[in-house]
């Protein structure tokens, strides 16, 4: 990091590798005009888009498809996750990795995934297939089985807390267990997303240091929500995989200050006010997060280890969220300030404290379960490719023009 003014930093622009801009089909949720403007105002330049449209990006030809809608509409460059289909996991072998950065595996199934690939017989086709093409695969990684079973119980006595400690506790377990031995098995390069639990991430730890090549994400949901928010908040923190208790944050914590995480992703995952304020069973799991991720994952470094040196901490950040992303997916241009990459900058003031308010929400669901935080850091400016595309200062946006990162 460039320290520019007495009191900020020019960062790379932060890359956001999980995020559902909801185009196609679901564009009542999120389009890409203002999931992208809620990027850029959280310091995000570029972003890796979610397959779990309607339809779903199972092919090439729908990634085509998709990158013409967002043609003109988007401020940041973007890549995609294509869907690994269910009844097709031998495609993979063919997959042009230029089409697609990665290939997504649903485990589990909930209101927003596709179809799901939980059958074992599949799963071990479609890793041997990613081997061979050497396309790295992302995956959400629950039980099926017993994500269905628990569903079930989420209205009944006991109340919520009971439910989702319980629920993704088990079922992340056995489906991390499960990818870490098809890696094994095949060699397969493979990345957990949006791990909840203290024994996952001991899980995917121990497979790393016996040599496997398997790493993993880790949100900002995870890391500033516990169980007790969930409670008081309900639905809108509600997402796959649940959030946990204090003892999982707080070892999800450690793998950020030990950097044992190689991303961190906002699972910026919008449902309509109307989808949310539905009973918690009936409302679908995900929440918006692009724009919050990188001051929230700010303000609780600054709080967890406030005697840090705060270069120590924004080159964490850093790694965290640009140049690890950068290099995991292989994002050209990306993720540094070095000569001859594109001048993604973020112009960034470390100890700016301010209420982040509904007002401020650029995503088109209107919401966030970050409303009423006291943020430390703020985005001043954000430019992608030498454009300035927001200044936090008038409120003004640039111009669309994001590219499609081959
Ligand atoms: C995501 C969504 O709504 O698309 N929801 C979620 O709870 N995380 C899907 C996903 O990432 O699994
Ligand atoms: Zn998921
Ligand atoms: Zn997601």
């Amino acid at each position: 990091p460039v320290v520019a003014a007495r009191d900020a930093y020019v960062l790379p622009g932060l890359i956001d590798p999980h995020v559902h801009f909801r185009t196609p089909g679901l564009t009542h949720k999120e389009d890409w005009g203002h999931g992208s403007r809620a990027a850029v105002a959280g310091g995000v330049t570029t972003v890796m888009d979610m397959p779990n449209t309607r339809p779903a990006s199972f092919t090439a030809k729908a990634l085509i498809d998709k990158a013409a809608l967002i043609e003109g509409r988007s401020l940041v460059d973007f890549a995609f996750h294509i869907g690994v289909d269910p009844e097709h996991p031998e495609a993979l072998a063919d997959l042009d990795t230029g089409t697609a950065r990665s290939a997504k595996i649903f485990m589990a199934g909930h209101h927003t995934a596709p179809a799901v690939l939980s059958d074992p017989a599949a799963l071990d086709t479609a890793f041997a297939a990613a081997a061979r093409s050497g396309v790295r695969v992302v995956l959400h990684a629950e039980d099926g089985g017993l994500f269905d079973l628990l569903d079930a119980w989420w209205g009944e006595p006991g109340g919520y807390r009971d439910y989702e400690a319980r629920r993704p506790r088990t079922g992340g377990i056995a489906a991390v267990a499960k990818v870490i031995e098809l890696v094994r098995r095949h060699g397969t390069a493979a990345h957990v997303l949006h791990l909840s639990s203290a024994e996952e991430a001991d899980l995917v730890c121990a497979a790393q240091a016996a040599g496997l090549p398997v790493t993993f994400e880790l949100t900002g949901h995870h890391l500033s929500f516990t169980d007790a928010d969930t409670c008081r908040v309900g639905a809108r923190t509600r997402l796959a995989p649940a959030i946990r208790g204090v003892r999982d944050q707080d070892r999800l914590w450690r793998a950020v200050f030990g950097e044992q995480a190689a991303t961190l992703g906002s699972d910026h995952a919008p449902h309509t006010v109307a989808e949310k304020t539905r009973s918690v069973a009936d409302s679908p799991p995900g929440l918006p997060g692009v724009q919050e991720l990188a001051t929230a994952v700010w303000t609780g470094m600054r709080r967890r280890a406030p005697e840090e040196d705060a270069d120590a901490a924004i080159g964490r950040l850093v790694r965290l969220m640009a140049s690890g992303p950068a290099d995991l997916f292989g994002l050209p241009g990306k993720g540094r300030i070095t000569p001859g990459a594109d001048a993604d900058l973020v112009l960034f003031a470390p100890d700016d404290t301010w209420m982040f308010s509904a007002a401020q929400v650029r995503s088109k669901c209107g919401w966030s379960a970050y409303e009423g935080w006291t943020m430390t850091g703020r985005v001043r400016r954000t430019f992608r490719r030498g454009e300035q595309v927001f200044d936090a200062a008038t409120g003004a946006y640039g111009a669309p023009d994001g590219a499609w990162l081959r």
